[in-house]
């Protein structure tokens, strides 16, 4: 087994991020600016947040961020969202999800301008990427990218699975390996496609994003594929201190022995994520000062 640990290559980023962002000061410009907007108080997401928070205060970066209780109204937030947009110190708008479930989330992620739509999850984005025009990529499938090309994954004339198809990750990423310049061969895969083995024995390149743990198993890859998670599951474990450990959507210890690269979880595209809402937010602010 081949560790495709990400720490290095979420260092590296942010490293240039760095350089970039005082180059980008020192040609005059404003810092550039993330709005954060956090709802309720599920601990996955404050953990998340907080990561975000530290990551652009690390580059130099503004930072605002504007928490609510649960019950928050569905009005309040996209009044605050239209601020926001109109809110000529702000480059980045990022509404943390989940929301809860008296919140329309479509409805919030569409209020948020495209061109400050940094998660790339707005109907423009979307459609953009699936074009392949200029846009914001999500910060996962970006990560994943960014991962395959530190670790040299050629991914041209590849096999590539995406297993899950949700609208953060899966869908994204099917539309991103499929374009010109990656020039992967995909198929989307979800938790009800029957006999999964039979794509995934196939791949050169396996992409697990269900969100359940033991999704795939060593038996699910074959010799010399990568393997890359995107799962962040949290476990019950009382031999923790916080109660939990995080595990992915493949069986990582499955693989041990077998000639296959894998990301870890933890350590694995978890770490990058962040990275790239700061890539994509230094970039708002710089079309913004164009
Ligand atoms: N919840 C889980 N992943 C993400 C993400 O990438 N962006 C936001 N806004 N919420 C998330």
């Amino acid at each position: 087994m081949k560790r495709l640990g990400c720490k290095e290559v979420a260092a590296s980023v942010m490293d240039n991020l760095k350089r970039e962002t005082e180059l980008f000061i020192g040609e005059g410009n404003k810092a550039p600016a993330l709005a954060v907007v956090l709802v309720g108080h599920d601990a996955a997401s404050e953990t998340y947040v907080r990561k975000k928070a530290e990551a652009a205060l690390s580059l130099g970066f503004m930072h605002f961020q504007y928490s609510f209780d649960e019950d928050v109204e569905e009005a309040e937030i996209l009044g605050l969202i239209e601020n926001l947009n109109n809110d000529e110190n702000v480059d980045g708008i990022l509404v943390q999800l989940p929301l809860p479930r008296h919140i329309d989330e479509r409805k919030v992620i569409n209020a948020i301008s495209s061109d400050k739509d940094v998660d790339g999850f707005s109907p423009i984005n979307t459609g953009r990427l699936l074009i392949g025009d200029d846009c914001f990529i999500p910060c996962t499938p970006k990560g994943i990218l960014e991962t395959m090309r530190f670790y040299g994954i050629e991914t041209c004339g590849k096999k590539a699975v995406v297993i899950g198809r949700s609208n953060i990750v899966g869908k994204p990423m099917a539309a991103l390996l499929m374009q010109k310049g990656i020039d992967a061969t995909v198929t989307v895969c979800n938790t009800k496609t029957p006999d999964l083995k039979e794509y995934t024995l196939a791949a050169d390149i396996i992409i697990v994003a269900t969100g359940h743990p033991d999704t795939i198993d060593s038996s699910y890859v074959r010799d010399g594929a990568v393997v890359i998670d995107v799962g962040v599951n949290r476990i019950e474990d009382a031999t923790k201190k916080n109660g939990f450990r995080l595990v992915g959507d493949a069986s990582y210890q499955s693989f041990k022995d077998r000639d296959v690269a894998i990301t870890p979880v933890p350590g694995g595209i978890g770490l990058m994520t962040v990275s790239m809402l700061m890539a994509n937010t230094l970039e708002a602010a710089r079309r913004r000062r164009a």
